[in-house]
């Protein structure tokens, strides 16, 4: 039996790619999205990868969208916590709201899943969770106190549940990607991202199947001993 894994956010950028690498790989991927539903319609025909909508910031929509995942597919073996919301500012412009729907989606969306999905996991011994932070949760980042903070938090929650799984065959891991190719990106003010792009060695911009080839191997048989990481794939920008 194929392993059955939901990808958050999988609809587009690193999460569609991912979607990709681990169909690739014969798993039995499900995409969840947020609110596109034209993209969601488009990727489900490019792909053949069904998507269903539930806002990952929603706790009680979090265990149902896995629930119905569970009852149409089988049992969730992998998840990959990849959606996440940007709403950069400096912290005397940035509101509450903006503080706190990037807490709620980036941060709480990692719970929530894991809530839905890890006690089935642990039950039947075998699981993946990989957790997408961020270069930013790592050094930090000029204008996000908001998403350099959550993506620092899916950090300090990886090792924290990668503890609580070890015994039981679940392991738990985060990548960090850096500046990836990506519409979020893409958002950033061109001069602003030039200076960004200007101090990563590899000279250039990510690509999301970059990110999603490590998050294949980490889902793998083969990563089996590999749980609490977190690779870096941030071509030089940040190395500790
Ligand atoms: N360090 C120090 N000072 C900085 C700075 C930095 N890194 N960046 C900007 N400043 C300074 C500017 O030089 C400017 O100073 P002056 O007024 O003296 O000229 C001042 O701060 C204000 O800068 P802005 O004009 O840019 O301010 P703003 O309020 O218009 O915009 C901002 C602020 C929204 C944060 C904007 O700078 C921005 O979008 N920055 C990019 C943030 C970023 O990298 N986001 C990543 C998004 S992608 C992502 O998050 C994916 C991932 O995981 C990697």
């Amino acid at each position: 039996m194929a392993r059955v894994a939901i990808v958050t956010g999988g609809t587009r950028g690193i999460g569609e790619a991912i979607c990709l690498a681990l169909k690739q790989a014969g798993v039995t991927v499900v995409a969840n999205y947020g609110g596109n539903a034209a993209r969601a319609a488009q990727f489900t025909a490019d792909t053949g990868i069904p998507a269903y909508q539930w806002d990952v910031g929603d706790h009680e929509a979090c265990l149902a969208g896995c629930a119905q995942v569970a009852v149409d597919h089988g049992p969730v073996d992998i998840v990959v916590n990849n959606a996440g919301i940007t709403r950069d500012g400096v912290l005397h412009k940035m509101s509450f709201e903006d503080w706190n729907e990037v807490m709620r989606i980036n941060l709480g969306g990692c719970f929530n899943m894991a809530k839905a999905t890890f006690p089935g996991m642990r039950e039947r011994g075998w699981g993946r969770i990989v957790n997408i932070g961020s270069i930013n949760g790592q050094a930090g980042q000029y204008g996000q106190v908001n998403y350099a903070a959550a993506k620092s938090g899916i950090h300090g929650f990886t090792k924290a549940l990668a503890q609580e799984g070890a015994r039981y065959g679940v392991t738990v891991n985060a990548i960090a990607p850096g500046y990836i190719d990506t519409d979020m990106v893409a958002a950033v003010p061109a001069p602003v991202l030039e200076k960004i792009v200007a101090k990563i060695p590899v000279g250039r911009l990510g690509h999301a199947d970059e990110i999603a080839r490590g998050v294949a191997f980490l889902c793998s048989e083969d990563a089996g001993f590999v749980t609490g990481s977190t690779m870096s794939i941030n071509g030089g920008q940040h190395m500790y």
